[in-house]
């Protein structure tokens, strides 16, 4: 299946795994991503020599692209660096202010991926350039960054350039 995401990131399907910090593992991510989607493992808590092994984990097991996810409710430009340094093709960001490093991922090569929970949060996350915006459902396990204007409403207002991924139960 060709999609705007697939030939954004030259994967398959139009698939993506959700990040669960705790519950993806690099054979998880690397499975996804063998099977057509894009894995996506967290490493918001990892040390910059984590990320590049845990890296090297998932490329000895697929050569297709994935993605690392980080939670940006604390800094995180020093394990940014490290996975870009470490050939990471996606980051995919989440839970704060992402102005400077949708620009430091684009410097480093990556697609950049920005989760969000609300329209405010979805501009916020297209004015720096991300390549895709991710709409999240209003449980998201408790990882809820704002709620104003509903995202319902965002499909509307987003322009045909941003490639616009609703996950399951995106209200
Ligand atoms: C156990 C668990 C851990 C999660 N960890 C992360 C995380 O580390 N980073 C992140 O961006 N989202 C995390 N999430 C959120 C999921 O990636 C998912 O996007 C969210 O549940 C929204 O999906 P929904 O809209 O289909 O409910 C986590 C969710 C669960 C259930």
């Amino acid at each position: 299946m060709r999609t705007a995401l697939t030939e954004l990131l030259g994967i398959e399907a139009p698939i993506v795994l959700a990040p669960m910090g705790g519950a993806v593992t690099p054979e998880l991510a690397a499975a996804v991503s063998n099977a057509g989607g894009l894995g996506v493992i967290p490493l918001s808590y990892s040390t910059p020599d984590e990320i590049k092994s845990t890296v090297g984990e998932i490329t000895a097991l697929t050569d297709r692209p994935f993605g690392i996810n980080l939670i940006l409710e604390w800094e995180q430009r020093e394990r940014l660096a490290a996975a870009l340094d470490a050939g990471v093709p996606a980051i995919s960001l989440f839970w704060g202010d992402v102005s400077e490093l949708v620009p430091q991922a684009h410097d480093g090569g990556a697609v950049v991926f920005v989760s969000v929970g609300s329209v405010d949060e979805a501009v916020r996350a297209a004015a720096p350039g991300a390549d895709v915006v991710v709409a999240r459902g209003g449980r998201q396990a408790g990882m809820c960054a704002g709620r104003s204007r509903p995202l319902r409403s965002f499909r509307a207002w987003s322009t045909p350039s941003i490639p616009f991924r609703s996950s399951p139960r995106a209200g």
